[in-house]
């Protein structure tokens, strides 16, 4: 009896470090006409325009899991991320972030969460990364000795250590984001946030990078969310993957689950005499014959997406219907990817993810 006492007094189970129910955000923006028309007709009433950029966001993420958010441009990754870490809050439902409501974060949370932003620099540009540093150290009051191994140890892991005492703006833009890390990691935050850390970065300092967050992740027991729009880095950083598609968790499970989806599919890129009249219909149905539609559509082109084991019965008929100049196939692009989940998500996709 004993035993079944001591059960109940160990914790319970793992602990969830952010949360979000229902999560909706709307922005209020105004839309203007274009030309002069549009500016007065602005002066005079301006229309309101919504843009529902999360439209209820479901999720629990547990300590020491690294969770890659992926989607396409404007799905909501960057405004999840905001929400989460407690910058905008939410118009409606729940953001929690360690136990406390996302927009009310006391210092003492705040302490604990970092964040980096791709786009936007949290070190002073005007001085060298070192100073930024220092200054970091005081705010988060951190001791000598940590400050002193941590940033060895990461600049060395990040080579870096030549560059620190060079004004910020003169580094290269990989030079500057592996700074940016250095200084969102000096406290030792628990939840780290990074909003796409690679964009525009060559592909050995995007490398030097990943390396770098695998270790601290393997480490210590530290909770990421990376969003990027490229695949590999997710790949090779996390082990979840949430795929956020037009403001909606469209996939959320594991990169097996995820991959299996990918490799299933082929997209084809038809490229087609401009002169000639394609007859869509007959093209439509053609494709549906083998199990194959039509995922984009521009001048001169057709993009078809179809299984890899109807590849090669779709490809001659393609011949037949189409006065074809010119034909591709790729494994199935990030974007289609996710429509293809997306519009597969409520029949089963997102639920089947566990
Ligand atoms: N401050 C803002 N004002 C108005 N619309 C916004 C604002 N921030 C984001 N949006 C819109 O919300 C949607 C989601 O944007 P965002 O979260 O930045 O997507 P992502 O990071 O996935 O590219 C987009 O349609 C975007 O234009
Ligand atoms: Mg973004």
């Amino acid at each position: 009896m004993s035993l079944a006492q001591e059960d109940r007094s160990a914790p319970a189970g793992p602990e969830v470090v952010l949360e979000a129910r229902g999560v909706r955000k709307v922005f209020k923006t105004f839309e203007r006409a274009p030309g002069l028309l549009g500016v007065l007709k602005n002066f005079v009433a301006r229309d309101h325009v919504e843009i529902a950029a999360l439209t209820g966001v479901d999720l629990r993420v547990e300590r020491g899991e690294s969770v890659g958010l992926i989607g396409a441009n404007g799905a909501g990754k960057t405004t999840l991320v905001k929400i989460l870490a407690g910058i905008v809050p939410a118009s409606a439902g729940e953001a929690r972030l360690l136990g406390r409501d996302s927009f009310h974060l006391q210092d003492a949370e705040k302490r604990r969460l970092a964040l980096v932003m791709g786009q936007k620099s949290q070190l002073w540009w005007d001085l060298p990364a070192i100073d930024s540093f220092q200054l970091l150290k005081e705010i988060y009051g951190v001791s000598d000795a940590h400050f002193n191994e941590r940033l060895t140890r990461f600049a060395a892991l990040l080579e870096v250590e030549d560059r620190l005492k060079i004004q910020l703006r003169q580094l290269s833009l990989g030079q500057r984001m592996k700074m940016e890390i250095i200084g969102a990691f000096l406290h030792s935050p628990e939840v780290v946030f990074l909003d796409e850390p690679t964009i525009g970065l060559d592909l050995i300092s995007r490398e030097t990078i990943r390396r770098f967050l695998i270790r601290l992740a393997d480490e210590r027991s530290v909770t990421f969310v990376l969003t990027s729009h490229d695949m590999e880095d997710i790949e090779e950083t996390c082990r979840r993957i949430v795929v956020l598609d037009q403001g909606a968790v469209a996939f959320d499970g594991g990169l097996m689950d995820l991959s299996r989806r990918v490799t299933g599919q082929r997209a084809v890129e038809v490229h087609v005499n401009p002169h000639s009249s394609v007859d869509e219909a007959a093209v439509k149905a053609e494709l549906a014959r083998h199990g194959a539609e039509l995922a984009g559509r521009s001048a001169g082109s057709l993009t078809v997406i179809v299984g890899a084991e109807r590849l090669a019965e779709l490809v001659p008929r393609l011949f037949a219907v189409l006065d074809v100049r010119d034909l591709s196939v790729e494994r199935q692009p990030l974007e289609h990817l996710i429509r293809e989940i997306y519009r597969r998500g409520a029949a089963g996709a997102a639920g089947g993810a566990e």
